[in-house]
């Protein structure tokens, strides 16, 4: 019986340990905010509101896609003339704050099915 209930506690812990470590992988979105200003000429207040149909939203994109495109653009990989410039210029915490300022922001993109 105690074993148990030592193993369930250590099971909680290694789960808390392993939230913690996510929570701080991730982006900080209030200072994503204040390094957005320069993306909003093109996606919009919040990149809720693209200015060209073309242009993507990332008002609500998931945190893991943002922060892959971005890195994508920086490299190389992902080729874009106008997000190879923009990207290039961050650094790899900067790509994390804009990944979580703008996958928390209000938005209409949605899933189809
Ligand atoms: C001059 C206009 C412009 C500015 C400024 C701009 N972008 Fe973009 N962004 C684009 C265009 C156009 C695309 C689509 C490119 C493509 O087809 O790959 C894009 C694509 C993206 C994507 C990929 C979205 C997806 O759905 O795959 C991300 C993420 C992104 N931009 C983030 C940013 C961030 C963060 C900033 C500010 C640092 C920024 N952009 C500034 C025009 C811009």
């Amino acid at each position: 019986m105690k074993i148990k209930t030592i193993s369930i506690l250590a099971a909680a812990s290694a789960a808390i340990a392993v939230m913690s470590f996510s929570a701080q992988a991730s982006g900080n979105a209030d200072a994503g905010a204040k390094k957005a200003e320069t993306c909003k000429a093109c996606h919009g207040e919040g990149g809720a509101k693209p200015i060209q149909a073309e242009y993507p939203v990332l008002a609500g994109q998931h945190e893991d896609y943002l922060a892959a495109a971005l890195q994508q653009y920086k490299s190389g990989k992902r080729k874009n003339a106008l997000m190879n410039g923009f990207a290039g210029a961050l650094k790899p915490e900067d790509i994390r704050d804009l990944a979580a300022y703008f996958s928390s922001q209000p938005s209409e993109l949605k899933m189809k099915y």
